[in-house]
C-alpha cells in the first residue's frame, strides 16, 4: 500500500487523512503540526500514523499532502526540498484553492499538484460523509494530477481540472459563492434585528427560502431564480429600503445599493423593462444614499 504524510492535519487534512484510512487507499505515515498536541489529535481523528514534532523526523513516503495555511506552504516547500527524498515519482500536493501548484516548485524533480475540494471543512466529523459528492479540481504535473483523481476518486469526489493561471478566478467563483452567501446571510439577521426579530427567530424564517433559493440556483439557474422587488421594477420599494437601512446601518446600505446593481444586471437578462433598469441604477449608484 502506498504511504501517505502530512503537514498540517487540520480542519481539511484530517478529514481526507481519515477518509483515505478507511478506504485502505494510503496508509497514513507521519503527521507534522505546529505543535505536537495538535498533531496527536489529528492522529486520534484519522485513527492511523504517528505525529512527528519536526519535518525531519517525518519517515519518507509516497505522497506528501501539505494542508498548513496558504502563507505557509511556500515556506514549507523550502525546509522540505532540503529533504534527500525528493525523487522521481514522489507526490506532493496542496489544496488551497488560491495557489497554483507552481509554489510547490522547488520539490521537483518530485510531482507537484493542487488539489482543491469544492467543500466547506468547518466541521470535520460532518464532512466525512458530505464530502463524497463534491468537486476536487486538480492542476499540476501528469503523474501527480493522474494518481490524485483516482485517489480522490476512491473517496467519492468529482473530479475537474484547471489550469494554473485560472486558479485565482477559479477561486474568487467559490469564494463569492459560499464565503459571501455566509455574509448575506449575516447581512439579513443584522436587517432582521433591526426590525426588531430576534436571531434564531430570524435563522428559523430564513431557512426554508434560503435552501429553496438555492435550490432554484441550482435546477433553473440565476436567470430564473431572481424573485423580488429589483426583478419587478419596483422602484418605491427599493427607495424605502434604501432610505431605512441608511438610517440604521450604512454598511448594510451601501452592501444593498451594491449588490442591488449586480441584481439590476442579472435582473435585466430576464422581464425588467430598460427604463425600469435605468431608474434603479440611477438610485443604487446615488453615493448619499
Ligand atoms: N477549511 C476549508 O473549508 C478548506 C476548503 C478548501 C481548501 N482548504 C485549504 O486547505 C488548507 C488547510 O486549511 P484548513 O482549514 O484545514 O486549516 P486549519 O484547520 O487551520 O489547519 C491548518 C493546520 O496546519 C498546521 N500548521 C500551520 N502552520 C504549520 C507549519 N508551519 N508546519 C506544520 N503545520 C502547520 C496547524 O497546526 P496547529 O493545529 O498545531 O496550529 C493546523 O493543524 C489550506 O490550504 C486551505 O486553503 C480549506
Amino acid at each position: 500500500m502506498q504511504t501517505l504524510n502530512i503537514i498540517g492535519a487540520g480542519h481539511l487534512g484530517k478529514t481526507l487523512g481519515r477518509l483515505w484510512h478507511q478506504t485502505g487507499l494510503f496508509r497514513i505515515q507521519s503527521i507534522h503540526n505546529r505543535t505536537l498536541r495538535s498533531g496527536q489529535a489529528a492522529r486520534e481523528f484519522i485513527g492511523a500514523g504517528r505525529a512527528c514534532d519536526t519535518l525531519q523526523s517525518m519517515a519518507e513516503a509516497d505522497y506528501w499532502l501539505i494542508t498548513c495555511h496558504d502563507s505557509e506552504i511556500s515556506a514549507l516547500a523550502e525546509r522540505l526540498s532540503k529533504r534527500p527524498d525528493n525523487r522521481e515519482g514522489t507526490v506532493f500536493f496542496h489544496c488551497s484553492g488560491a495557489l497554483s501548484s507552481e509554489v510547490l516548485d522547488k520539490l521537483r524533480p518530485a510531482s507537484i499538484a493542487s488539489a482543491h475540494p469544492v467543500h466547506s471543512f468547518a466541521d470535520p466529523l460532518r464532512s466525512l460523509s458530505s464530502l463524497p459528492g463534491s468537486s476536487v479540481a486538480l492542476e499540476g504535473d501528469g503523474p501527480a494530477t493522474h494518481a490524485l483523481g483516482d485517489a480522490f476518486s476512491a473517496i467519492g469526489c468529482k473530479i475537474i481540472t484547471i489550469e494554473a493561471r485560472h486558479k485565482s478566478l477559479y477561486h474568487a467563483g467559490s469564494v463569492i459563492a459560499c464565503n459571501y452567501l455566509t455574509t448575506l446571510v449575516d447581512l439579513s439577521l443584522r436587517s432582521f434585528a433591526a426590525a426588531g426579530i430576534e436571531r434564531s427567530s430570524a435563522l428559523k424564517l430564513l431557512e426554508p427560502i434560503v435552501l429553496q433559493t438555492a435550490q432554484n440556483n441550482m435546477t433553473l439557474g440565476p436567470e430564473k431564480s431572481l424573485t423580488g422587488p429589483i426583478a419587478r421594477g419596483d422602484l418605491e420599494t427599493v427607495t424605502a429600503q434604501v432610505e431605512n437601512l441608511v438610517s440604521v446601518d450604512p454598511q448594510l446600505a451601501c452592501c444593498y445599493r451594491h449588490l442591488g446593481l449586480a441584481c439590476v444586471a442579472l435582473a435585466r437578462r430576464g422581464p425588467l423593462s430598460e427604463e425600469s433598469a435605468s431608474r434603479l441604477i440611477e438610485l443604487l449608484s446615488e453615493p448619499s444614499r
